[in-house]
């Protein structure tokens, strides 16, 4: 079947979005309010969720591999939370003052990981990691921040850099080209290379802040030694050491990538997962360090590092989803994960046999319940952002649409698709079978 005729079954099921899309672009630029939200021809719009599937205005159901950029690992309005929120919205939904709700889920986050001494809540990752840089240069008086190629860590002007292809141009209009002068951009799973740049700039450098597994790059896990390899840099060279947990956090492991991987990260960030469905950042580490910002010990601004406002930062909603959802991690865990990380690995190794049965070359990335295909030359190796972008996108979006069009399957084309508890071994077979059909359907023969 040709791509034309996967766009033509979504659209003649989709009339209604496509309704919705023209009203909504006169109203958002692209008419979405996340860049990434908007796919060809137009985007579904969706007005309920429910466990493993998404509802949409036409009617059609999908079971979803995005589940709210892999926030929703318990699946949509699970009712370990639901129940837990209808009570809470009740009660106030902010009380724009201290509650204790945000102290227990603080303790709570601190069982997990003892790593996280003190920390902040706010209402975004963006914020989080802002926040963590910040933290790093009031701590170190440095000025450079080292990232990763193709990293995403939201988006604050800061970390606004080298994000998308190609990675050495400018973000675009409105960021400053001044702002990139202190931001070095190392390539992933190349501890060689990126120690070279890193020597360059280490006088100066106030922090290293990483992905341990790329996310919004395409779901690339950290080749053995690489992250152990900028720690032990960051660390023999006073440079704080950063971890991004937003994406890994509560999901690789309900300890994270920092216990998976052996790291001893001196800030981090959570995120996603940790607000049970809600809007949520998290900066947390060493106390010495995010003691900088307490406000009570040092009350002149001159000596404290600025960081945390947000009106809805630990608002009581997110509060109780997230302790709701933790609680219900802390109990299940010993079931949640191996099924998660099980069906992850079953749909890695399923999809890559039947590309590779097919004589279609690909990649399948991701570790754990995370995982996405790549359509490249010569079964190429894809272990950093640069071999993602240059590997065949436009094949993967039409993979992708197919799914959607034909299997009722939503995967947001061309990101990472994750596991939830609500998925079933019956649902990773459907999108076997369903890829099955669309390579016999010879759709990914012909681009
Ligand atoms: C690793 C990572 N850091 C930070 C962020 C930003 O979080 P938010 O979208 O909540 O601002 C994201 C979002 O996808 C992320 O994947």
């Amino acid at each position: 079947m040709s791509y034309d005729n996967y766009l033509k079954k979504y659209e003649s099921k989709t009339g209604k979005s496509r309704k919705m899309y023209s009203k909504a672009a006169g109203i958002f630029p692209g008419g979405i309010s996340h860049n990434i939200r908007f796919f060809d021809p137009y985007p579904f719009f969706v007005n309920s969720a429910r466990g493993k599937y998404l509802h949409d205005i036409d009617g059609n159901r999908y079971t979803d591999y995005w589940m709210g950029h892999w926030a929703m690992i318990l699946g949509h309005s699970p009712s370990a939370v639901s129940s837990v929120l209808a009570k809470q919205v009740k009660n106030g939904t902010l009380y724009g003052v201290a509650n204790d709700a945000s102290v227990e889920l603080g303790a709570a986050i601190q069982k997990f990981f003892p790593r996280a001494e003190m920390m902040r809540f706010s209402s975004t990752g963006s914020e989080a990691t802002m926040y963590a840089v910040r933290l790093a240069r009031a701590k170190t008086g440095r000025r450079v921040i080292a990232k990763a190629i193709g990293g995403w860590h939201g988006f604050n002007t800061t970390l606004m850099q080298t994000v998308n292809y190609p990675f050495e141009a400018e973000e675009g209009p409105g960021l400053v080209q001044d702002e990139g002068q202190y931001v070095e951009s190392i390539q992933f799973n190349n501890l060689e290379s990126s120690l070279k740049v890193l020597e360059t700039v280490k006088d100066d450098l106030a922090c290293i802040i990483i992905e341990p597994v790329l996310g919004g790059a395409g779901g690339i896990p950290p080749e053995k030694g690489y992250l152990q390899g900028l720690q032990e840099f960051a660390k023999r060279n006073d440079i704080i050491f950063i971890l991004d947990e937003i994406v890994t956090g509560f999901r690789i492991s309900p300890n994270g990538a920092a216990s998976e991987y052996g790291l001893e990260p001196d800030l981090f960030t959570l995120g996603k997962i940790v607000g049970g469905g809600l809007p949520i950042g998290v900066v947390c580490g060493n106390k010495e360090i995010m003691s900088l910002a307490d406000p009570i010990s040092k009350p002149d601004k001159v000596a404290r590092c600025a960081i945390g406002g947000g009106t809805f930062s630990a608002n009581p909603v997110t509060m109780a989803a997230g302790l709701a959802t933790l609680d219900y991690i802390k109990k299940n865990k010993a079931s949640l994960y191996p099924k998660i990380n099980r069906l992850g690995d079953m749909a890695r190794k399923g999809l890559s046999k039947i590309f590779s049965e097919a004589g279609i070359p690909c990649q399948v990335t991701g570790t754990h319940s995370l995982f996405l295909t790549h359509f490249v030359k010569n079964n190429q190796s894809v272990v950093n952002a640069l071999d993602v972008a240059t590997s065949n996108k436009k094949k993967l979006v039409q993979y992708h649409m197919a799914l959607m069009a034909e299997h009722g399957i939503f995967f947001l084309p061309t990101k990472m698709g994750a596991i939830s508890n609500a998925h079933e071994e019956s649902d990773v077979k459907k999108l076997l079978s369903a890829t099955q059909k669309i390579v016999d359907s010879g759709l990914l023969k012909q681009t």
